[in-house]
């Protein structure tokens, strides 16, 4: 996979992305998406994972406002047709390490306890995240908000 600036253009194939994964609810696809829209404002970047020239996965990051040099990883999702062939740990590894180049601390991941995300966890536990707070009840009862983080710095 090769990664790459987003520009506009790759919004509908954004879109099909997040709804492909079918674990995001629609009212979570159209933040992501709000998300994306307001991209240029500087808050969020963006880093594409591209099959030739086809969008297969994406991630979003920022900084954590009021914090000392710590990320958010805001969203990631990688089409399911190409998941479990790595292109996720690509793709999540050169966001640390273009967050490591500049300074940062901490990156945060955040999921749901729902079954549907197993997978995610375990993507996270297996990328070196610790799961350091939960939730309970945060998203919808019996629904928790899972708290990773890895820190970057040495
Ligand atoms: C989480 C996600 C980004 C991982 O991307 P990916 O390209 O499949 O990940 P990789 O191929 O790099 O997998 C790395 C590891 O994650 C774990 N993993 C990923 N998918 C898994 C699955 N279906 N079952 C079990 N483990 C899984 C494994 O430990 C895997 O390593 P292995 O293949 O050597 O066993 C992808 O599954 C996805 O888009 N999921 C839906 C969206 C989502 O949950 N995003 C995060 C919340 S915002």
């Amino acid at each position: 996979m090769r990664l790459g600036a987003l520009q506009r253009i790759h919004r509908g194939r954004l879109r099909e992305i997040l709804d492909a994964t079918a674990v995001f609810r629609p009212d979570e696809v159209t933040v992501a998406l709000e998300v994306f829209d307001d991209a240029l404002t500087g808050d969020y970047e963006f880093l594409g994972g591209f099959d030739n020239d086809d969008l297969i996965a994406y991630a979003c990051f920022g900084a954590t406002p009021g914090t000392d040099r710590t990320f958010d990883l805001y969203w990631i999702a990688v089409h399911p047709s190409a998941q479990r062939h790595g292109d996720g740990s690509q793709l999540l590894g050169e966001v640390e390490q273009r967050l490591r180049e500049r300074g940062a601390r901490l990156l945060i991941a955040e999921t749901s306890s729902r079954a549907d995300y197993d997978a995610t966890r375990r993507f996270y536990l297996a990328r070196g995240y610790q799961e350091v707070a939960r939730m309970r009840d945060y998203y919808a009862v019996g629904d928790d908000r899972v708290i990773y983080t890895k820190a970057l710095a040495p």
